[in-house]
């Protein structure tokens, strides 16, 4: 049920007519032009004072298209929109997901164990906590090996099957914790309804030391049940005859879900499954028991470091002051470059290997968070929301892409990422890597004029190729180490940051009604790809023909 949007602190004027919005317009075409080479030449001190430090992580954004006075009428801009009362709702344990009817509190997941999180005037911590032990004693006993499989022998190879939230938030935190993680065991993460997934991923494993960890949230999903139906399969082929199925199934098959009938309908014991509550969204529940598979290969205590980074992250975003706020700040220069310079996209670009999969994770939680096209009382929205985020690590991008980023026509704001310290010391390497990170952000911003090509003796011909614009703008962050709890804090920073915009943007960064239809039209052709005669087809003739000529050729 739909509730009335007064009911919300979002109620407020349209994004477009709040004075901050008309002020910023007003202010854009006056700054619009101003290059970084002069904002910097004005202000020794720019490179200092335009930074930011919390949770751990350092934030350099004066590398932005921005003056103090730009940053001044976006931080009214978040008061206008009423950001804060919004903020302290999620966190208040308020149904802001509205056309859901949920409250939104991923944040109660990192609470510590003595917090107190109300929703619905009862305190979900204690079962937070609950879940979360039971969590710990599994992951140690099958780190331990006293949790062993059907046949006696101790679990080595843990396969998650799960997608979307299920599966990218684990994927992307286990490649960026490997360091931490114990080698003995074999992780493996899939995903993709196409066979060649499951085929590939499991087919040098031993059926008798494999575990399956089947996360999903609803338990419905097409993908996942497919391939937890086919693991299944090649489970008990691979035992050969079992006496007993169910027990076979009970020691190789757990499930995170939300859903204990259709668990159980599945053939796994519910005394082997791990909830969480539909106050999690999907891409917001890497640290509820969806991050299982990652705590068996980081350890609990692993695992408990990681919640208090998303938890100093969190403490920071409800007290810092908006002027010294990580999420607020790289949320509002999100919005000046998608809002006033149209800039369609976001790179995010990690200088470290461990992160690789960092920005695939990011455009599930941004885009699936505010690609909407309505505000939360439906009214179709009259500017731009969520921008395209895309990225690989570096320095492999400089030699793809970045080529677009320096010299192209299209505005790409950028986030580098980089830390202070290796955790694979192997000299020189890190300074390697790191002169690249900022160098990378100072030709971007400063460039190289048609002079200074000149002045290098360059030819009337070749010059222009040679010229570098810059005023390419950057948000550089630094940390330490990645640690567990760096990674936490890392993680949680860029969940705020979508929750800013999304508030600012008036819409519900929580639902994603858009991934509906292809699931429904999906359903409705796979019996027309298996019907025996020729199927009655009532699409449209292009899909009529794609799925004639598919049935025709198949084999
Ligand atoms: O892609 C849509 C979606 O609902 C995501 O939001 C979610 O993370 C994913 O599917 C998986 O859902 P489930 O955990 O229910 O299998």
């Amino acid at each position: 049920m739909l509730r009335h949007m007064s009911e919300f602190p979002s109620a407020r004027l349209p994004l477009t007519q709040l004075p901050a919005w008309q002020a910023l317009k007003v202010h854009f075409a006056e700054v619009e032009n101003l290059e970084l080479r002069g904002l910097f030449a004005q202000d020794a001190a720019r490179g200092e004072r335009m930074t930011a430090e919390g949770a751990g992580l350092y934030l350099d954004y004066s590398k932005n298209r921005v003056t103090d006075e730009t940053l001044r009428l976006l931080l009214q801009l978040v008061r206008e929109a009423g950001v804060e009362a919004r903020r302290d709702a999620m966190f208040g344990g308020e149904r802001i997901n509205v056309t859901e009817n949920r409250a939104v509190l991923h944040t109660a997941l990192r609470a510590p164990r003595g917090a107190t999180v109300q929703v619905d005037g009862q305190n979900v911590v204690p079962d937070v906590q609950e879940v979360l032990d039971r969590l710990s004693d599994f992951a140690q006993g099958v780190r331990a090996g006293t949790w062993t499989g059907s046949t006696g022998k101790p679990i080595r190879n843990i396969v998650n099957i799960g997608i979307g939230g299920s599966d990218l938030g684990p994927v992307m935190a286990h490649e960026a914790l490997k360091h931490y993680a114990d080698r003995n065991l074999t992780l493996r993460f899939v995903s993709n309804v196409d066979g060649t997934d499951l085929v590939e991923k499991t087919r040098d494993l031993n059926p008798e030391e494999t575990l399956f960890i089947v996360s999903s949230k609803t338990f419905t999903t097409q993908e996942t049940m497919a391939n937890a139906r086919s693991a299944r399969v090649w489970l008990l082929a691979g035992l050969g005859k079992v006496q007993d199925e169910n027990a076979t199934i009970a020691k190789h098959f757990v499930a995170v879900s939300t859903n204990a009938t259709e668990v159980s309908t599945f053939g796994i014991d519910t005394a082997n499954m791990f909830g969480f509550w539909d106050w999690v969204g999907g891409r917001y529940s890497m640290d509820s028991a969806i991050g299982l598979s990652l705590m068996i290969a980081i350890g609990p205590e692993g695992f408990r470091e990681l919640l208090a980074g998303f938890h100093d992250m969190d403490e920071h975003f409800r007290t810092a002051p908006l002027e010294e706020n990580l999420p607020v700040l790289l949320g509002v220069l999100g919005v000046w470059y998608r809002n006033f310079f149209g800039a369609q996209t976001h790179a995010v670009l990690p200088y470290d290997q461990y992160l690789a999969y960092f920005p695939a994770y990011l455009q599930q939680l941004d885009m699936e968070s505010n690609g909407k096209h309505v505000t939360l009382t439906g009214e179709h929205v009259n500017y731009d929301t969520g921008p395209v985020v895309w990225g690989q690590p570096g320095t492999n991008g400089q030699h793809a892409f970045y080529q677009l980023i320096h010299q192209g026509t299209a505005l790409i704001p950028c986030d580098f990422l980089g830390f202070c310290q290796t955790l694979n010391p192997l000299p020189p390497h890190h300074d390697l890597l790191m002169a690249n990170v900022f160098a990378q952000t100072e030709a971007l911003a400063f460039g190289k004029t048609l002079e200074q090509v000149q002045a290098e003796g360059v030819g009337a011909d070749l010059a222009p190729h040679r010229v570098f614009e810059g005023n390419r703008p950057t948000n550089t962050l630094l940390a330490d180490r990645l640690t567990p709890r760096v990674l936490g804090a890392l993680i949680a920073l860029y969940e705020h940051k979508v929750f800013v915009q999304g508030a600012i943007w008036n819409i519900n960064s929580f639902d994603q009604w858009g991934v509906e239809l292809g699931k429904v039209l999906a359903g409705k052709i796979v019996p027309e790809l298996q019907a025996e005669g020729e199927p009655e087809l009532g699409h449209d003739s292009s899909t009529n023909a794609l799925i004639r000529r598919y049935r025709a050729r198949r084999g």
